[in-house]
């Protein structure tokens, strides 16, 4: 008889490989970019600057900067062929699958998309990077029957994603949030997007079929998609004063309450005090308390009922609304952002392969004879 195997649904605990990106600390909650403190960074830099340290393992200088700034903003612009396809898309396709197929179209168009070389993976980030929000915004404003907005290489990225999506650059201190939210939703480890962009990788696939399956990963609800679903969630409750009661009704169904909750942090996630300041700040700007009040009820009668923390699509969710954002961007938004922390995983997994392949322990009918025919 077979001895049983000792399985780890859910891969909960395994430790897959080394990585020198970010270091997640459950028992401190606490992340860290190569090295830094994640709210550090999003306090002091820009998200171009931790993009550019993700992808090099050291922050800019200032001539660094300038260059990665300009490098990015000079490869903004996306075809007519993109554009047509983008036109192409049923009217009410979800924007995660529009990008998600529009990054897919990018890989045809792209020089180098099968050289899964080094230097040629760096190339199609950057490429990536600079092309993902154009083609987001392409497909939310073709879905709204507008016409698109050409990107501005004199904008940043954040100012740039507001000016391509809304057609106008905010208040600076709104420009700030968006930036912060990008830099908090940068990296994270073995996330299940990234641990899908590192399996695609794995067989020797290239980086525009990495972030395809990654983009596929991270909409789903248990991952990205939360910060939609928590939006939705404070949109059906409606005011503060029916927040308890209406968390209550969810309490008695066992059901799952978006935003809450992590795989790793069971204590608290470093990035939701910071989220939430700047989320507060998004509510002082607009003059609208109502969804910052509802979201203080939830996560305080969450805490006190089911000892569950909060997790960062929970602040994120109800900012993207307050800075004017349609609730289905705002997962692509996420992947705007998780496009630097998915690209340098897959260059950490190209520089030192091997196939991912684990097993699985079969509990189906026994090893029988073909019935006679
Ligand atoms: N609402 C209600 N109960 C919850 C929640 C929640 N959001 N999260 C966990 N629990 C309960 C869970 O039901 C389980 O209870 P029991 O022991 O009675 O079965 C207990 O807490 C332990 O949770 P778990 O099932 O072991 O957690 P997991 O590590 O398998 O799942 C999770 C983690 C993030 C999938 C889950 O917490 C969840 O579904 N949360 C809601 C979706 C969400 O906000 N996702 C965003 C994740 S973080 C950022 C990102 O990637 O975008």
């Amino acid at each position: 008889s077979e001895t049983e195997p000792e399985i780890r649904k859910g891969l909960v605990g395994v430790v897959a490989d080394v990585s020198a990106v970010s270091k997640v600390m459950p028992e401190t909650n606490s992340l860290t970019y190569r090295g830094y403190a994640v709210q550090d960074l999003a306090e002091n830099c820009s998200f171009e600057e931790v993009a550019y340290l993700l992808w090099n393992g050291e922050l800019p200088d200032a001539d660094q900067l300038k260059a990665f700034r300009a490098e990015e903003a000079g490869e903004r612009a996306i075809t007519p062929a993109l554009h047509g396809v983008i036109r192409a898309f049923p009217q009410d396709a979800h924007p995660m699958d529009a990008i998600r197929t529009a990054v897919s179209f990018l890989g045809l168009e792209d020089p180098e998309t099968a050289d899964v070389s080094e230097a040629a993976t760096r190339r199609k980030a950057m490429r990536l990077l600079a092309k993902i929000p154009t083609a987001i915004a392409a497909a939310h404003r073709a879905s709204k029957g507008l016409a698109p907005v050409e990107p501005d290489p004199k904008l940043t990225f954040a100012e740039n994603f507001f000016h391509v999506v809304l057609g106008k650059v905010p208040a600076p201190e709104v420009v700030k949030a968006f930036d912060v939210s990008l830099i908090l939703y940068a990296e994270h480890g073995f996330n299940a997007s990234t641990f899908t962009a590192r399996t695609i990788t794995s067989t020797g696939a290239d980086l525009h079929g990495a972030v395809t399956g990654g983009i596929a990963a991270l909409k789903g609800p248990l991952h990205g998609g939360a910060n939609e679903a928590v939006m939705h969630m404070l949109a059906e409750i409606g005011e503060p004063s029916k927040a308890v009661a209406w968390l209550e009704g969810k309490f008695d169904h066992k059901a799952l309450v978006m935003g809450f909750g992590h795989r790793v942090y069971k204590n608290g996630d470093s990035r939701v005090p910071t989220m939430t300041k700047y989320a507060e700040k998004m509510a002082e700007v607009v003059g609208d308390r109502r969804w910052m009040e509802m979201s203080r009820l939830l996560a305080a009668e969450m805490l006190t009922k089911k000892k569950i923390h909060p997790n960062l699509d929970f602040p994120a969710g109800p900012a993207y609304h307050l800075m004017g954002f349609d609730i289905p961007l705002f997962t692509p938004i996420f992947v705007a952002s998780r496009i630097t922390g998915w690209a340098a995983h897959v260059i950490e997994q190209q520089a030192d392969n091997r196939l991912i392949r684990p097993l699985s322990h079969y509990t189906g009918a026994a090893q029988r004879s073909m019935p006679a025919r």
